[in-house]
């Protein structure tokens, strides 16, 4: 199969390429390289770099460029940035979106696997988290996602594109061989900052609430490796078929704490990994964990890592190896 992947020089779309060419599948990559690394795309893909909204390039590579079809990775994903640009967030997650969705048109490529999040849930009304439940996001993020979603399912009745929407959990962990890994600027997500602690690179670690309903009081959440999302996606696209619209959550359905999540970044580094507790972070759901019962019996898909001491690990190797991301620094020692 061919396959046009955006943002494929991203954190989880670099993983999903590796997959895509591990699985025997021809890849080429559109990212603009604004939040993704060049470094991160697998030498067996072509690079394309370029901009999702030149409608000029995505025809020139999509008409008869023989494609199969399309993984779309390529969107502004921080939460708290979208409540402050809210504008950027419609231009480049809708806007580019349904661009690339007319450019498919116009090209005849009928498979789409869009990456989706469990934001455009908001506030779940139960926990796990099942697909037909109540879509009502509490960000921009999430809306520009849910809005993305609709444009899908209005294509898949209008032309008839074949559509799946991977509605992720936390995407966490890296390559197994540590070869590629998480690398954002700036840095927001949990294990990423636990383990620049472990790298002294920060003095500590914010638990941002500890009064949640919750076991222990802290935010729980559904930390899906992400070679586990990769295979999602490959699945996904080699079982797509036309004129369908189908949407999954990934993620383990299980859920760990803020504070477990430093509590095995410990075990895993062995570093003290000084902790403070802080105030709730504005607009973070006490609970989202998945019930991934839908992909695992139509498509068969099923987590390899379950454990979250291994992903914390994962992030570790790729993080010891890597202090400074896939900047030239990289080439530092491990600690
Ligand atoms: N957290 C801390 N301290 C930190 C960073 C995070 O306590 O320094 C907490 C957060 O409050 C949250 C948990 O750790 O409870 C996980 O936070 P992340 O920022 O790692 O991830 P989120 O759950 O906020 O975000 C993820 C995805 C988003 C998606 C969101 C849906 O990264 O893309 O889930 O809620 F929108």
């Amino acid at each position: 199969m061919k396959v046009f992947v955006t943002g494929g020089a991203g954190y989880v779309g670099s993983h999903a390429v590796r997959a895509l060419c591990d699985a025997g599948h021809d890849v080429v990559v559109l990212d603009n390289l604004s939040k993704g690394h060049e470094q991160a795309v697998d030498g067996r893909a072509r690079l394309v770099v370029g901009e999702l909204a030149d409608v000029e390039l995505l025809d020139r590579e999509l008409i008869g460029g023989g494609f199969d079809g399309v993984m779309h990775f390529a969107a502004l994903a921080d939460v708290n940035e979208s409540v402050r640009c809210p504008g950027l967030y419609y231009e480049n997650n809708v806007v580019n979106s349904v661009r690339l969705l007319a450019a498919m048109e116009r090209a005849e490529i009928t498979r789409l696997v869009f990456s989706s999040t469990c934001a455009t849930y908001g506030e779940p009304e139960a926990c796990p988290i099942t697909e037909d439940m109540r879509q009502q996001p509490i960000n921009p993020y999430g809306r520009t996602k849910l809005a993305m979603e609709w444009a899908m399912r209005d294509a898949v009745d209008a032309w008839g594109l074949g559509a799946t929407a991977l509605r992720y959990f936390n995407a966490s962990g890296a390559a197994a061989d540590g070869s590629i890994g998480e690398d954002h600027t700036p840095e927001t997500h949990l294990i990423p900052i636990v383990l620049q602690v472990a790298l002294e690179q920060r003095d500590g670690v914010k638990i941002f609430g500890t009064d949640y309903p919750t076991p222990d009081g802290t935010c729980v959440r559904d930390y899906i490796h992400v070679d586990d999302l990769a295979s999602a996606h490959v699945l996904a696209i080699e079982s797509q078929k036309p004129s369908t619209f189908r949407s999954y959550n990934v993620g383990t359905g299980r859920g760990t704490s803020v504070r477990e999540i430093i509590e095995a970044a410990r075990t895993v580094t062995g570093h003290p990994i000084p902790a403070e507790e802080a105030p709730r972070r504005a607009g973070d759901p006490p609970k989202l964990f998945a019930d991934p019962t839908k992909i695992q019996s139509e498509l068969g898909w099923s987590p390899v890592h379950m454990d979250i001491e291994s992903t914390v690990a994962a992030a570790w190797r790729w993080h010891s190896a890597h202090p400074h991301g896939f900047s030239p620094a990289s080439q530092e020692a491990a600690p």
